[in-house]
């Protein structure tokens, strides 16, 4: 019978409750929250309600939650990028295992003082590279690793992040100002340089970079454009970054599900009314007329109508995507070669149609060719008689990061069994390498160079 897990969760937001809470919800035999420490009093609240916290066991910050003796095995740390460091070293001395967010840190100094400090306490310190615990990628990796591929020579990988999410999360959210937070190249594709390499299980040797902010900036602003969409926007109808489509609306989706292979996600994108209207008989449908999840639930925690209208006249998300005080790039490409030779091109942009990812790798026996936007497809052709073999089923993927958040969470919690040797997947000295490429990626982008990874390798 594997060992209950008590845990505390250090910054109770969007990744708090929606991803490691949740794992604990739906399996309450293996991870247990039993404290918190959150600022922002709704989300504290929630969490408390959800997880039945004693009133003891409740703070405001993590700096008061520290100042008090461990009283659970692990924290789950999901602070802003900005604030890692130091709740993640206080909890490490203090003697707790950490399941730390990505970026573990949003400087180098940072994470090299993290790796240092849980190595010197031998205690773990995993960073949530949820990726590497989905069907999709594990797939590729086992496949590479097998052989069947030969050696991989080329990579072409794309993080093709929607104009939608890119709005949301990088021009009006959280992650819009690095003098904030993290570059887009840390932020959004530490995920990315971890999976490049893991899957050619390499170090980088050289890394290029270039890219900018081209289109989410005051130039772009149609004439009259106020600073916020409810503000009687004179192109309000046609913007396709007009708050209310984005947040009441819900456009990005059903925009995704007009494209979607199963039959039944483009009848409901076309036919928005049907769905209302089946709503009141196929009950798991009012999920999609009563949208409750990300990226709504992140603008307030009021959903109602008129808490939702309330957030986009006053918060953050209601502002005018070419009105903000964003500066991380709209795009970036990024070039990297390993230390086996191979070459890796690196594309991330924020103006995509549709959300996800997308691989092609080359080896010397065949190309492999990978979807991850929504509806997962992997399939290899071999070169030497032409076949193609499909590696999954192609299917749909509702849960978030393809099931990673919640494999991820099992992999923690079974990491911390008494009976369990191996190194975990995403222990924070393998991804130390993902944080280094990223931060010399910037580097080179910043200071149009080509950067030699051995200037950040012999810092470790
Ligand atoms: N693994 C992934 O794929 C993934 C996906 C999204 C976000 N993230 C990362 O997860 C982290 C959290 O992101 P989020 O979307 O949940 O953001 P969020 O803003 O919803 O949550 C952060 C929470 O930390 C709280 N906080 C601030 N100061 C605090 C303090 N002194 N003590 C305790 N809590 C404090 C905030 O009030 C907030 O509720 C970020 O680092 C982000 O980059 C990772």
């Amino acid at each position: 019978m594997p060992e209950l897990i008590k845990a505390i969760c250090i910054g109770a937001g969007s990744r708090g409750i929606d991803a490691y809470g949740y794992y604990a919800l739906k399996n309450p035999k293996r991870l247990k929250f039993i404290g918190v420490a959150e600022p922002r009093k709704e989300w504290r609240e929630k969490f408390i309600r959800l997880h039945k916290i004693p009133k003891e066991n409740v703070f405001n910050s993590y700096e008061e939650l520290f100042a008090k003796e461990q009283f659970a095995r692990a924290a789950v740390i999901c602070t802003p990028d900005q604030m890692h460091v130091e709740p993640t070293i206080l909890a490490l001395e203090r003697g707790y295992d950490v399941l730390l967010e990505k970026p573990m840190a949003n400087t180098l100094e940072g994470c090299l003082k993290l790796v240092r400090k849980a190595e010197e306490v031998k205690k773990h310190l995993q960073i949530c590279h949820v990726l590497r615990y989905t069907n999709f990628w594990s797939t590729i990796k086992s496949f590479i690793d097998s052989g069947q591929l030969g050696d991989i020579i080329t990579i072409s990988h794309r993080e093709n992040v929607s104009y939608w999410h890119m709005a949301h999360s990088f021009v009006r959210g959280n992650w819009r100002n690095s003098d904030i937070t993290s570059p887009m190249i840390l932020a959004k594709c530490c995920h990315d340089m971890d999976l490049l390499y893991w899957i050619i299980g390499k170090k980088p040797i050289s890394i290029s970079s270039f890219g900018s902010l081209s289109f989410y900036r005051p130039e772009s602003a149609p004439p009259g454009a106020p600073l916020r969409c409810t503000d009687g926007c004179p192109v309000g109808d046609t913007c396709m970054f007009n708050a209310i489509k984005i947040y009441i609306d819900l456009d990005g989706y059903y925009n995704m599900g007009k494209n979607c292979p199963s039959r039944a996600f483009r009848f409901f994108s076309h036919h928005r009314n049907a769905i209302r209207h089946m709503s009141h008989i196929i009950r798991p449908l009012k999920r999609l007329v009563d949208f409750k999840e990300w990226p709504v639930n992140t603008i307030t925690s009021d959903l109602t109508l008129e808490g939702k209208m309330k957030a986009l006249r006053e918060g953050p998300y209601g502002r005018c995507v070419f009105h903000c005080d964003n500066n991380v790039v709209d795009h970036q490409q990024t070039l990297i070669e390993f230390s086996n030779g191979v070459t890796a091109e690196l594309t991330m942009h924020g103006h995509s149609a549709l959300e996800g990812r997308s691989i092609r790798i080359d080896g010397t026996k065949g190309t492999l060719i990978g979807s991850f936007m929504g509806w997962d497809d992997l399939y290899f052709i071999e070169s030497q008689n032409g076949e193609k073999r499909q590696l999954i089923k192609p299917k749909i993927t509702i849960e978030a990061h393809g099931g990673g958040d919640l494999k991820l969470t099992e992999g923690f919690v079974n990491s911390l069994q008494p009976d369990y040797k191996l190194v975990p997947l995403t222990d924070a000295r393998a991804a130390l390498e993902s944080h280094l490429m990223a931060f010399a990626a910037e580097k080179a982008r910043l200071e149009k160079k080509v950067i030699d990874m051995e200037e950040f390798h012999s810092l470790i």
